[in-house]
């Protein structure tokens, strides 16, 4: 049986990603042995990666490059793919390079010399210090984490630490001059130009493999004045830059590094120790059982309200239509013969349509995917590029339903709807990306998308994606337009005056609270990840408030389509597009709110990207949660007015 076939198939998939029985190119561990020891199997040379450094205070990410720290001679990066492009990351390698168990103390990496003059390079430095950027160090394919006691005994893990710190003029100590009382100077900038590296591995012992597996690599950051180059003190005053430079100032860079063994770490779950440090797993669970009860509770309401109002509906109409004379007819019945009216702009609704559906394919096999771990942090980026890859690829539905749609509504101008599907909200998308990164560029940001990127991403989308678009449509156009169990009359019905609930407005604005009241926790953590760069892993989480989203954007539509009708209000085609688009609205108010509560972001260039990032945001939501109401509500109508057999 198929069904069983396909469960079994799942059943095995989800048992390989849980007990990682296979691993994904670029993923598979590495075997590390001593200096001397190293064949091609096992390396003996670590090398430590740089990422881009970010800061929640500035949307705006920066390559190592741009500031003035150490730099290897001759620098390589690794290839990055597309994912990694867009969201800015630029891995290089850096000069921090040691011999697997090899022990360092106070090691030094290089100097700088700045002269008492104006110092852009150090200017650079001291903003960075100011708005709290912060370094991204991977070694192994795995972030270089920076533990540190948060209160209640807890450690907290992150996979990334700041520059340096600042101490206020007014003596206010900022940021991560807390960890230490010698950070106390006013007025005075501290550079973090020294890190203990700790790296423990797992030495192999009692397994199949040869030579040892790094599981965890943390560091800590401290700050040295180290008396010369030839004299270096790992014990010294912190390194200390003041406002104004009043004589020569030079900063040495040094590192030490510890090897540790710890057998009882698999290397299979060296991510853990990261994720377990944040502090978000049970209030996720929590969110979850909310929102179910919610559901439940609502679904619950949604399926006793229609089969009791449409079980009695359909049985005094049947009764009525089996009593000849009666000729009375009430509530949503009334509207029969309009219902399949075609609704006024239908060109614009079959293209969101189209879209939506894009967006819905789209969101639905990344989430499974990255609900399997295909897409795990440790796959940098992927998630990003599996999202616009399979966008790209998912042209023909977008296609399809478009034009399938815009036939059945008696549209005649396939050409610009099948323009329309392939460019308009991809189009808008794109300008507002363009415009961001015209902002990016100007600023010397990473994040600004390189011309070549540029050109590919335009090359895909007329390349793959309009193609595909255009197929999906001629399919959509050839066939039949869709049927309905109702004919629609020649004149239309007048609308009574309605109440002022089921005026459209309040209807539209009531519908998006109950889907938003189910995810915004979820949103919380997802804004978080992105704002505040910490790391977002709980796809499983987010796969089941995926489910909780579509139905209860579904129900909530249905149920006021339903009350909608009964008031003999036909104009359904846009309203339920619009009542669980609505949702997006509250997204985005949502993310106003976190921007002047949750963040300290300053700078104009930054407001400006937050908004921009956040207007696509919710125009991709918005298509999305449109489009499940929409399909919702016409499966509805379509059954209802098939049960009751109209002539
Ligand atoms: C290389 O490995 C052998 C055993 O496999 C060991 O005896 C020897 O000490 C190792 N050499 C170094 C430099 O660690
Ligand atoms: C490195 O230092 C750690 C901690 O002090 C120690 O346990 C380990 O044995 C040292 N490794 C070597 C190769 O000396
Ligand atoms: C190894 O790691 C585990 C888990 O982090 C820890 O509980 C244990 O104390 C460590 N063992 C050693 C020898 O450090």
């Amino acid at each position: 049986m198929g069904v069983k076939n396909s469960l079994q198939a799942f059943v095995v998939l989800l048992y390989m990603s849980c007990c990682s029985s296979f691993y994904l190119p670029g993923l598979a561990p590495v075997s590390f042995c001593r200096e001397g020891n190293s064949t091609d199997n096992c390396k003996s040379r670590i090398e430590l990666f740089v990422n881009r450094l970010d800061s929640v205070e500035s949307v705006l990410p920066y390559e190592y490059d741009a500031f003035d720290f150490c730099k290897d001679e001759n620098e390589r990066r690794p290839s990055e793919n597309l994912g990694q492009v867009l969201f800015g990351e630029r891995i290089e390698s850096s000069p921090y390079k040691f011999y697997f168990n090899k022990n360092q103390t106070c090691k030094m990496i290089c100097s700088k010399v700045y002269q008492p003059k104006v110092n852009t390079q150090l200017e650079f430095i001291k903003k960075g210090i100011q708005l709290n950027y912060q370094h991204h160090w991977i070694v192994d394919n795995m972030p270089v984490t920076w533990c540190y006691d948060v209160e209640e005994g807890q450690k907290f893990c992150s996979p990334g630490f700041p520059i340096g710190c600042a101490v206020a003029p007014d003596g206010r100590v900022k940021d991560a001059c807390v960890i230490s009382s010698e950070f106390n100077k006013k007025d005075t900038f501290y550079l973090f130009n020294h890190v203990d590296i700790t790296i423990t591995y797992h030495s192999g012992n009692g397994e199949n493999w040869d030579g040892a597996r790094l599981v965890a690599a943390r560091l800590v950051p401290k700050s040295y004045k180290h008396p010369s180059k030839d004299n270096l003190n790992c014990e010294a005053h912190p390194m200390e830059i003041p406002q104004e430079l009043t004589s020569k100032l030079e900063v040495i860079y040094s590192y030490s590094v510890t090897f540790r063994e710890n057998n009882t770490i698999k290397w299979a779950s060296r991510w853990d120790y990261i994720l377990e440090s944040m502090p978000h797993t049970n209030i996720q669970w929590f969110s979850i059982m909310n929102s179910l009860v919610i559901v439940l509770f609502l679904s619950g309401m949604v399926a006793m309200i229609m089969l009791r109002t449409l079980h009695k509906d359909i049985a005094r109409y049947n009764q009525i239509d089996s009593s000849e004379d009666a000729q009375e007819e009430f509530g949503w019945k009334l509207v029969h013969g309009d219902i399949f009216r075609p609704p006024k702009k239908g060109m614009l609704l079959s293209v969101f349509l189209g879209q939506g559906t894009q967006i819905f394919i789209m969101t639905f096999i990344t989430l499974f995917l990255a609900c399997l771990g295909f897409l795990s942090p440790a796959n940098r980026g992927a998630l990003m590029t599996c999202s616009v890859v399979l966008w790209v690829l998912l042209g023909t539905p977008a296609g399809y339903v478009s034009a399938r749609l815009y036939k059945t509504f008696g549209g005649e101008k396939w050409k610009t709807n099948v323009l329309m599907t392939a460019l308009l909200c991809p189009g808008i998308i794109f300008a507002d990306f363009f415009v961001m990164n015209i902002i990016l560029w100007e600023k010397g940001s990473s994040a600004a998308i390189p011309f070549g990127t540029l050109v590919a991403i335009l090359a895909m989308w007329f390349g793959i994606s309009v193609p595909l678009t255009f197929l999906g449509a001629y399919f959509g156009f050839k066939e039949r337009s869709i049927e309905h169990p109702v004919r629609t009359n020649q004149i239309p019905r007048q609308i009574p005056v309605q109440s002022f609930f089921t005026k459209p407005l309040p209807g539209i604005i009531m519908g998006g609270i109950l889907p938003f009241g189910c995810i915004f926790i979820q949103l919380f953590f997802i804004l978080n990840s992105i704002w505040s760069h910490q790391m977002y892993y709980m796809f499983g989480f987010l796969f089941l408030v995926f489910i909780i989203l579509l139905i209860t954007c579904s129900e909530a539509t249905i149920l006021l389509c339903y009350f909608h009708l009964c008031a003999e209000d036909y104009h359904w085609w846009w309203r339920s597009f619009l009542t669980s688009g609505f949702t997006a609205v509250y997204l985005f108010i949502y993310a106003v709110h976190y921007f002047f509560s949750k963040l300290q972001i300053t700078g104009t260039a930054s407001t400006i990207l937050y908004f921009g990032y956040t207007i696509i945001m919710f125009l991709i939501f918005f298509l999305f949660t449109g489009t499940i109401g929409f399909f919702a509500c016409y499966w509805f109508v379509k059954k209802i007015y098939s049960v009751v057999k109209v002539d």
